[in-house]
Order: structure tokens, then sequence, then C-alpha cells
């Protein structure tokens, strides 16, 4: 397979994806399997890095693979997996870990908001540590690019800085992985907020679409979006960010251009242009929790699908692993 190689991994923190995951990046996911060898994981290892129940943790695992799967990824066409299945992801994580400085992790953005928000002294060391593992998921995997959204610039950077280090000093080992941040990608807003992300961490239910919601909770969250005084439909997302939201999810969930939407909406209110969006939401929704409820009533084709794609990352993962114990004296 001579096709460049992505890596992507979502944790499983929320019982659902919502609509700024799919739209901003699983719906590359699926579009890159056909052009790319592409590695994608559900990153459980991740998610402990802050307070979880142990079971919900389990369970959530199990319900983003089968929503990956329902969303279009298939087994066949790219390698799927849960990344605690395949032990070279902690196991170089510590590896690298030896070569990052204390002051260049402890730069990391995301980390000072993260501690921030779960009160610094009850902040992980494995919170901090979180970019370098970030780093080993897409360091094993050689991949050349890494679809990532804007927020995730800074940690790509460290990846890249930690892959020249390693190769310099030990030898040449790492591929050096690119950002690939295609243009199609839409930044979803939260509804109560339309100044602010949407987001499974920070939102308010009312605010965040899940995909998994029933058609009526995503109407009635649809209905409620945060908008303006005036009553033109008109993409502009400086004085009107409410309304550019919802065109903008339209044409993204409808695969049109924005001002084509625009233009479908000229002289209409703006009732109608919520009550539009609840229906090409639940259009998707249904079929897609449709898809989702057959994959968990099948227990064990999920796990053997989840054991194959582990099976495959750890050829690859392996091979990664074993160069490095060589270079570094093990
Ligand atoms: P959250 O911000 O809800 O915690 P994650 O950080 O787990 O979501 O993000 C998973 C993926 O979804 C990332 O690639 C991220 O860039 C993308 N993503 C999350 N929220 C949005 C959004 N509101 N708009 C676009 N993309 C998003
Ligand atoms: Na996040």
């Amino acid at each position: 397979d001579r096709r460049p190689r992505v890596l992507s991994g979502i944790q499983p923190t929320a019982d659902s994806f919502h609509l700024g995951n799919y739209l901003g990046a699983l719906r590359q996911w699926v579009a890159l399997q056909e052009s790319h060898e592409a590695f994608y994981c559900v990153v459980d290892l991740h998610a402990i890095t802050v307070e979880h129940d142990p079971k919900e943790l389990a369970q959530r695992t199990r319900v983003a693979a089968a929503q990956l799967l329902g969303l279009g990824l298939d087994p066949q066409r790219c390698t799927l997996f849960v990344q605690s299945h395949v032990p070279e992801h902690a196991r170089l994580s510590w590896v690298l870990e030896c070569i990052t400085g204390f002051g260049e992790a402890g730069r990391m953005t995301q980390f000072k908001d993260k501690s921030a928000r779960h009160g610094a002294d009850r902040a992980t060391v494995g919170l901090f540590t979180y970019p370098v593992l970030q780093a080993a998921d897409i360091l094993l995997y050689q991949a050349d690019q890494v679809p990532v959204g804007e927020d995730q610039r800074q940690h790509l950077e460290l990846t890249r800085n930690l892959a020249q280090r390693f190769n310099h000093r030990f030898g040449a080992t790492f591929q050096v992985p690119e950002p690939y941040i295609p243009q199609a990608t839409a930044k979803i807003f939260d509804l109560q907020d339309p100044t602010a992300k949407m987001s499974k961490s920070a939102s308010s239910p009312s605010g965040i679409v899940e995909l998994l919601d029933p058609p009526k909770t995503s109407a009635k969250k649809i209905r409620s979006a945060v908008t303006d005084n005036e009553r033109e439909i008109r993409y502009d997302p400086e004085t009107k960010p409410g309304i550019a939201n919802l065109l903008t999810i339209n044409a993204a969930m409808t695969d049109r251009k924005v001002s084509e939407v625009e233009a479908e909406y000229e002289g209409r209110g703006y009732g109608d242009l919520k009550k539009d969006l609840g229906e090409i939401v639940a259009a998707f929704a249904e079929p897609f929790a449709e898809r989702v409820r057959g994959y968990l009533a099948d227990p064990a084709e999920l796990d053997r699908v989840l054991a194959h794609g582990a099976t495959r990352a750890r050829e690859v993962s392996g091979a990664t692993l074993a160069a490095v114990h060589e270079r570094i004296g093990f």
C-alpha cells in the first residue's frame, strides 16, 4: 500500500459524538479511508487522564467504536482499533517522555486550560504527559499526515519535534508527520453560545447536538438555538454568529456551499431555517442510530472487528517499537 498514511484518534468520553465531532473530524475520517492508508483509534488511554467511571468507560468505548462503524468506517478499508488493545502505545510513550523537556511539556496550552478547569491540584501527571502519548500514537504508525483541528496544532508540533529529535540522536526511525487540515472542515459552534465551539466538555447539553439524540430532542435544541433580533438570514459570523452557525451546519450536512443555503432562505424566516435543519439532522440521525444499535446488538462481532483492527495495528506499531528499542540500546 503506497498511499499516504493517516492516523487519528477520538476519546470515548461521552455517550455520543456530537455534530462538531462529525462535521469537523469524523466525516473526513470516512473520506480518507479511500485516498489514504488510514489508522483510526478510540483513545481510551487518553480518557483516563481525568477521573472516570470504569463501567462507563468500557461502555463508551464500545459505543464509540459502533458509532465510527455507523458513520461508515469500513474495517476492510481502514484499521480501526482501541488504543489500550495495543500495548505499544504506552511503551513508546515512555521512551518519548524521556526525550521530552519538562519545560517543553509545560508550554502546552491545552494542559494549562484543562488543569485550570479541573483544579490545578487535581490535575494528574497523565494529563500533563497526554501530548507525549499522542505523539506515540502518531509516530508508531509512521503517519505521513494527521488530520487535526486548529486546536491540535501545538500538539502536532511537539510530535514533529520529538520525531526529529529522536531521529537526530538515535538514527532515522520516525516519519515526521505533517498536519492535514482539509479545506471543507467545518467549525461548529455551541447552539446556546454561538461564539464558543460546540464541545462535550464545555457546552451545556442544550448547546450540543448529539448524533445519538432522539430526533425530537435535536429538533428542539435547534429550535431553541440562540440567534439575533434581526429577521434577515445572512451569513455573517461577526454580527450574526447564531444564524451563521445554522447555515454552516445546513451546508455541511447537505454538501452545499453556504452561499447556496443562504440563497435558499432569502426572504424567509428564522423558524423555517431551524425547522428544516431539524429535519436534515433527523434524516441523518435516524438511520445512523439504527446502524449503531445494530453493531451494539452483536457484541461478539464488534469484539471480532476490534480484535482484527488491533492485530493489524500491532503489526505496524510492533515493528516501529522494535526499531526504537534497538536504537536506544534495549
Ligand atoms: P470536544 O471538544 O467535544 O471535547 P474532542 O476534543 O474530543 O471534542 O474532539 C474530537 C474531534 O472533533 C477533534 O478532531 C476536534 O477537532 C473535532 N471537534 C470537536 N469539536 C468540534 C467543533 N465544535 N467543530 C469542529 N470540530 C470539532
Ligand atoms: Na476537547
